[in-house]
């Protein structure tokens, strides 16, 4: 077995059964001793993959801005939930609250909290925001009542999705079970889907592949609950695509492993590689939009970033910096919004959830409303 995790699940696997993708990747990333984010150390370059916060600090001072923007257009609200879920190191905190420190009366204003499921980086995180007042959540529902805004990058590729397929004899879930000793993909016939999501697959071409996200959809429903309730907004970046309003109907098996900067087979390293799937942006805004609240996007990050203020951050940072710092300015720039496979720029993207009384926030036009029929 390549890791004691692959061992462990194999014998459970053995005596209970196929597993679901589901249930599989909530062991793989975070079983109590063997879990990826509760043993490893993902981040950074010697770690597994880089995110945006880490790339540049440009990314959580934009973020930050939004945060403070939308606040602003909120009515400036005293005080409100400033949220961030899966916070990593705490380094987009850290940058958003540098940047907004020039924003009269919102910092004053903020009662901070982070939602981080995992102990050890919990900690990394005091460690990074040991200035701040802060207080830590394990799950949303545990965050206090008022208005929110609410902040997430990289969170919903790491929920556990659930895949089915299109097969001549009907919908099938994709398990997990053994072939032999090995890890091994299989199909349990017989799988039942809501209507819409049954009616979407028997459209879909033999052998598509389905992705529902139901602890996603959960939470994209609980945010946009309170923020209908009691006013707010909600930033969610990620990698992903559009679902359904996708040309292609946005089916798919995205399931990925990433360790060490490349891409693994999933069920190579359980435990120690990073598991993520695509998040369906269009599903997320169709779960908010169901319980009141207005979604806009998904925008391309890149897009997002340059109408935040992008090229202009970059460019006063350059204005002080060593030939050797402006170059690294540039590279940061380009990777975060630039297109093609070394860009971040088109594959990742955002969504914004908001109180109905808001219209389109920082970012994102007012065309780009989720569900708007256009004029
Ligand atoms: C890929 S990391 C992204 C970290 C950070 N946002 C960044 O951009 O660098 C995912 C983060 O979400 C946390 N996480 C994943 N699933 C979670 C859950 N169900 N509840 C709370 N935190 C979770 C992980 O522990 C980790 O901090």
């Amino acid at each position: 077995m390549t890791t004691p995790l692959a061992a462990r699940l194999a014998r459970d696997i053995a005596a209970t059964g196929p597993m679901t993708v589901a249930d599989y990747m909530e062991r793989c990333l975070f079983d109590p001793v063997d879990g990826y984010y509760t043993t490893a150390e993902p981040f950074g370059a010697k770690g597994d993959f880089v995110t945006a916060p880490e790339i540049s600090q440009m990314f959580g001072e934009l973020i930050g801005l939004w945060a403070a923007d939308t606040w602003t257009r909120l009515g400036s609200p005293t005080p409100f939930v400033l949220a961030e879920l899966g916070p990593g190191r705490g380094t987009m905190m850290a940058d958003m609250l540098r940047a907004t420190r020039i924003v009269p009366g919102f910092l004053a204003a903020a009662r901070i909290h982070l939602v981080e499921a995992s102990e050890r980086l919990r900690e990394v995180q005091r460690a990074t925001l040991s200035s701040e007042r802060i207080a830590w959540k394990v799950s949303l529902t545990e965050l206090p009542a008022g208005p929110l805004v609410l902040v997430a990058n990289e969170f919903f590729d790491a929920l556990p999705i659930r895949q089915f397929a299109r097969t001549p004899e009907g919908i099938a879930e994709r398990m997990i079970g053994l072939d032999g000793e090995r890890l091994a993909f299989g199909l349990r016939p017989g799988a039942r889907l809501d209507e819409v999501a049954q009616a979407r697959l028997a459209a879909a071409s033999a052998g598509a592949i389905l992705e529902l996200c139901p602890s996603g959809l959960t939470m994209a429903a609980e945010i946009a609950a309170r923020i209908a309730r009691d006013g707010g907004a909600a930033l969610i970046v990620d990698y992903g695509h559009a679902g359904a309003r996708e040309p292609a109907g946005g089916f798919g098996d995205t399931l990925q492993g990433l360790r060490a900067h490349a891409y693994d087979d999933p069920l190579a390293h359980p435990g120690t590689a990073d598991l993520t799937a695509h998040v369906d942006f269009g599903a997320l805004g169709d779960a908010a939009r169901a319980v009141g609240a207005r979604a806009f996007g998904p925008v391309a990050q890149g897009l997002l970033l340059e109408r935040l203020g992008l090229s202009t951050r970059a460019a006063r940072l350059k204005r002080d910096a060593s030939p050797e710092t402006a170059a690294t300015i540039e590279a940061a720039h380009a990777r975060l919004a630039g297109p093609g496979p070394d860009g971040m720029g088109e594959l990742f993207k955002a969504l914004a959830l908001v109180h109905p009384a808001l219209d389109a926030p920082a970012g994102f036009a007012p065309d780009e409303e989720m569900g708007k029929v256009a004029a």
